[in-house]
């Protein structure tokens, strides 16, 4: 059998002991999986006197990570400390220029730095696995760096923060607003305590730019995305949707259009029959579109310690596995350096179908002002409803229109231009709608 492979974990908290149980509880399954042991002989966090539920006293303390990264006592750094600047980038750095193999769930440090770790990694020979990373246990980077060679892929889509699903699955549930739903799904630790990364979509563009990467062989652009949170998500809209066969999620979408790829997080209309509709609470969801695959759905728990622990143990399993002059797959599909540059569609040449609540004055005229200017921005409309909204006043009426194929810059100026006729009296509501099947 061969030697033992050596892991030094560096971040013990909600993940890293996850891992380091999961690895002492299946370490005799492990082996025969893999023909070799797996060890975890050194570890790091700030804390060392910390209770971490597992005993790690066969394992060397580091107190700083990048002096675990550069020992030569272990085979595999694996990084679970967390965000894309200090002790995360400069140990996996280190550990990567040392000729370790490094493992991580860190999407913010791949966001910002992926390629250029990347290229080192490749430089040097060794692996840098990151299934974690996104959509935590579904194994998403496998599929799509692995399991899909020679597809083509049209488009990439899924719920990938579970915090943002749970929120809106509740809203609709039970018919609450956003700001309870967020307080109680803070009590119960479903949101941190500053929700904002999650909530306005930062943690879902993080995640959206490697699957972006990945899908179309481009060189990760995490700041090149068109984001929109939940937080502006009322009851107005979830029962509308509901009544119109839709229902409200939080996606991000990367899709191979003509002018470019674009990269957009924001709140989506999918019809209620659609399967990633049917993607409820916490749980999260990748769908991938290709030309000879056609669609395929990939759902199951996005966080949590055991479900993160599963995805970076299959990571460090790969590494168990392979065996030393093996020549290893490019860290994002292609070699880094084939990378090809990010070429940004406009989101104002974004084309699809729109949802447009508006809150109007009750008065004669508006309905024939509103359908005009749809018709001067050539937007054809698949309804136009007035909508009963329950305790609203009986000067104003909500107008709900469905449009079919537009542009985005189409209703953005048909938008202004009701705004500017005066007929609002309260700030205008447009979502995308999402083809899903
Ligand atoms: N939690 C999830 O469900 C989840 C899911 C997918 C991906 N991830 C990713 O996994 C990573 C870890 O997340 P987590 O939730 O496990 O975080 P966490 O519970 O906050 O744990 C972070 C760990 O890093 C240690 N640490 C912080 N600064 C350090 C330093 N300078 N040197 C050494 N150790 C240091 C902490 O030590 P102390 O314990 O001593 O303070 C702690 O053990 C992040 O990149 C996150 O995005 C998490």
């Amino acid at each position: 059998m061969a030697g033992a492979l050596r892991v030094g974990i560096a971040g013990l908290g909600t993940v890293g002991a996850s891992v380091a149980r999961v690895l002492r509880d299946k370490a005799a399954e492990l082996t025969r999986q893999c023909g070799r042991d797996i060890v975890v002989s050194a570890v790091s966090a700030r804390d060392r006197k910390r209770d971490r539920g597992v005993d790690l006293g066969a394992a060397n303390w580091f107190d700083d990570p990048v002096k675990m990264a550069q020992t030569a006592e272990i085979d595999v750094f694996v990084e679970l400390i967390g965000g894309d600047e200090g002790p995360a980038r400069l140990s996996v750095k280190a550990a990567l220029e040392a000729g370790r193999h490094v493992v991580t769930a860190n999407k913010a440090l791949l966001a910002k730095h992926g390629v250029a770790l990347a290229e080192i990694a490749e430089k040097k020979g060794v692996l840098l696995n990151y299934e974690a990373a996104v959509a935590g246990g579904i194994p998403v980077i496998k599929t799509m760096r692995e399991a899909m060679a020679g597809n083509s892929v049209n488009r990439v889509f899924g719920i990938l923060n579970g915090t943002c699903n749970y929120i809106l699955t509740r809203m609709e549930a039970e018919g609450v607003s956003f700001d309870v739903v967020l307080k109680d799904a803070q009590r119960l630790g479903y949101a941190e305590a500053d929700p904002t990364f999650d909530i306005e979509g930062h943690d879902t563009a993080h995640k959206l730019s490697i699957l972006t990467s990945l899908a179309f062989g481009t060189r990760i652009a995490a700041n090149d995305i068109y984001m929109e949170g939940i937080s502006n998500i009322t009851q107005a809209d979830i029962r509308a949707a509901g009544d119109l066969g839709y229902r409200i999620k939080l996606l991000g979408v990367a899709q191979r259009t003509e002018s470019g790829i674009e990269q957009r997080v924001h709140p989506t209309m999918v019809p209620t029959a659609s399967v990633i509709a049917q993607v409820h609470g916490v749980t999260n969801a990748v769908a991938i579109e290709t030309d000879i695959l056609g669609e395929l759905l990939l759902s199951g728990p996005g966080a949590g310690g055991n479900a993160t622990a599963s995805a970076v143990i299959g990571d460090i399993a790969d590494i168990a596995k392979s065996r030393p002059g093996f020549q290893h797959g490019p860290v994002f599909g292609r070699p880094a350096k084939e990378l090809k540059p990010y070429k940004k569609a406009q989101m104002r040449s974004h084309a699809g179908g729109y949802f447009i609540r508006l809150t109007v004055h009750d008065r004669i005229g508006v309905f024939a002002a509103i359908a005009k200017r749809m018709a001067d921005n050539d937007i054809s409309l698949e309804s136009i409803v007035q909508h009963a909204v329950s305790g609203e006043a009986a000067a104003q009426k909500t107008v709900i229109l469905v449009t079919h194929e537009t542009t985005e810059a189409a209703v953005r100026k048909a938008v202004d231009g009701i705004t500017k006729d005066g007929h609002l009296t309260d700030k205008p509501q447009v979502i995308r709608i999402e083809r899903a099947g």
